[in-house]
């Protein structure tokens, strides 16, 4: 132990962290919390839960309490919890230096809005995150318990990982900007001014955000917006989300005889509603896993030969991708590679399908109906609602004369590309430059924020997705995590971003 080395040495040393000005801030623990920190920091090698624990838990437990809290917005069990977190969040907020804090109430879970106005007359950036997670299930696949967060070592994080539902996708990358805010405010560092919006049903679609980016795009009205709820390439090699894909979502229901029958009475002479559905499904892809949804690539962008060599460069090394997800071999469209079936391509899978005896056993029976419930990634230019559109009618058409079916639309959005021209990107750049030492690699990503392309219909501004997260954080699987590292990094590298914004802007 080496208790008179000060904590700010400590991370830069160890994190290589250049932005000085950070030091105060982490050192804000109570002497005795100081010491038991550096003690599990500094006995390299003994870097276990129990020792990490003490600088988040009780030097820093904000965010702990946070990912305590079950917010699973899905789930309407959970609807007491998930309206509580907003207080939390609104609280953290105020502590953190906002001026006005608000609880906007929705039709469904409230809408986080604080703001800290230093001078009209400089920029302002737009915060946007969620409070909200995905539900945990399947449980017994958590090695500790969703909502009881621990922090662990792992092979990718020696310094540490918190792990609970929530903690990457989005809660810890959130907090990132609330701690980050508070370092500004309380080391008169903040050279613009910023407004927060957090709200809490990211995970379900963000219908009512909707209408209140709709309602209030004066209050909104920002130069910038900033978002933390991506990932990156890897721990050493920062990356900058240039693009997200859209989303169509639908139920589907396949309904056969009038009730369950015997499988030996009546099989082989009644169609089968859980085969119809599994052929069904079966046809959406042909030979070559394109889908074959008449229509369906119509308005796909298609990148140019220039754009697709350039995406290529990007660090990837297939079989780590294979060896992480023990898979012998991928799998997708053919004609693209991995990174562009992740994210230039547009995706049809099945989410989940049931029907029929799943119970202990077996059961002779040819069930009434079989669901499945199928997502749709789309990428610029296709429309969600055109989509759904297309779904539904072809769906239809394909069913044979046995059965009836059904589809339902779930929630949507569309997809969204950030040009990296833009004042916005340059300054992230520079942030990321100067607290990872290289330049971030632009880079379009495979998953869905629906509201990013409706604020910048709404309110006209571009949006920098700054993600800290990792591939490998299992983000809506079980045993979510986020490393320290990754955690300190956004903290470190957002105050930078701010700086070399207003920088640029004026
Ligand atoms: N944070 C994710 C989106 C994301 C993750 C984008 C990683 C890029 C990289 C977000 O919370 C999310 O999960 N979105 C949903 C869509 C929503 C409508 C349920 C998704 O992408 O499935
Ligand atoms: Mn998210
Ligand atoms: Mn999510």
């Amino acid at each position: 132990m080496q208790p008179d080395i000060p904590v700010d040495s400590f991370l830069v040393s160890e994190f290589g962290l250049g932005f000085d000005g950070i030091a105060g801030f982490y050192s804000r623990l109570s002497t005795e919390e100081e010491l038991d920190f550096e003690k599990a920091f500094f006995s390299q090698g003994n870097w276990g839960v129990s020792t990490v624990k003490p600088y988040i838990s009780a030097g820093n437990k904000e965010l702990i309490d946070l990912l305590k809290i079950p917010s699973i917005s899905a789930d309407s069990a959970f609807a007491e919890a998930t309206q509580q977190t907003a207080q939390v969040v609104a609280n953290q907020l105020e502590r953190a230096g906002c001026d006005s804090v608000e609880i906007c109430e929705t039709p469904g879970y409230p809408i986080v809005y604080a703001e800290k106005i230093i001078d009209k007359s400089l920029p302002t950036v737009l915060v946007y995150g969620h409070y909200d997670v995905q539900p945990p299930d399947p449980l017994d696949l958590w090695e500790s318990g969703p909502f009881e967060p621990v922090i662990k070592k792992t092979d990718l994080h020696p310094e540490g990982a918190i792990f609970a539902r929530g903690a990457c996708d989005d809660k810890g990358q959130m907090y990132m900007h609330v701690k980050a805010l508070e370092y500004m405010t309380h080391n008169d560092a903040l050279p613009c001014n910023v407004k927060f919006m957090i709200e809490g049903e990211e995970e379900v679609g963000s219908d009512n955000l909707a209408d209140f980016v709709k309602n209030n795009t004066t209050k909104l009205k920002n130069d910038v917006i900033l978002i933390s709820d991506t990932g990156m390439i890897a721990k050493d090699t920062p990356s900058i989300t240039t693009g997200l894909r859209g989303l169509s979502y639908v139920e589907v229901e396949v309904t056969g005889p009038n009730r369950d029958l015997h499988s030996g009475i009546y099989g082989g002479a009644v169609a089968n509603p859980i085969n119809i559905l599994a052929k069904m499904i079966a046809s959406l892809h042909d030979e070559n896993n394109h889908i074959t949804i008449p229509g369906f690539y119509d308005k796909v962008e298609n990148l140019s030969d220039e754009e697709r060599a350039e995406m290529a460069k990007a660090p990837f090394s297939l079989e780590d991708y294979k060896d992480s997800l023990q898979i012998n071999a991928v799998y997708g469209e053919k004609g693209y590679t991995t990174n562009e079936r992740n994210s230039i391509r547009p995706t049809l899978d099945v989410n989940g399908i049931w029907g029929g005896y799943t119970g202990e056993g077996a059961k002779t029976v040819i069930a009434s109906k079989a669901y499945a419930k199928i997502s749709m990634r789309l990428v610029p230019n296709q429309d969600c609602d055109e989509i759904t559109q297309l779904f539904k009618s072809h769906f239809e058409r394909i069913a044979p004369e046995s059965v009836n079916v059904k589809v339902t639309p779930h929630h949507g959005g569309q997809g969204y590309v950030t040009p990296i021209d833009t004042i916005g990107y340059k300054a992230a750049a520079m942030a990321y430059k100067d607290t990872f030492g290289t330049a971030p690699i632009p880079q379009r990503g495979g998953g869905s924020i629906p509201i990013v392309a409706l604020f910048e219909k709404e309110l006209k501004s571009k949006t920098i997705l700054m993600g800290f997260g990792l591939d490998s954080d299992a983000i809506h699987s079980p045993n979510e995590h986020y490393g320290l590292f990754n955690y300190y990094k956004g903290i470190e590298t957002i105050p930078l971003f701010y700086k070399y914004f207003t920088a640029l802007q004026s």
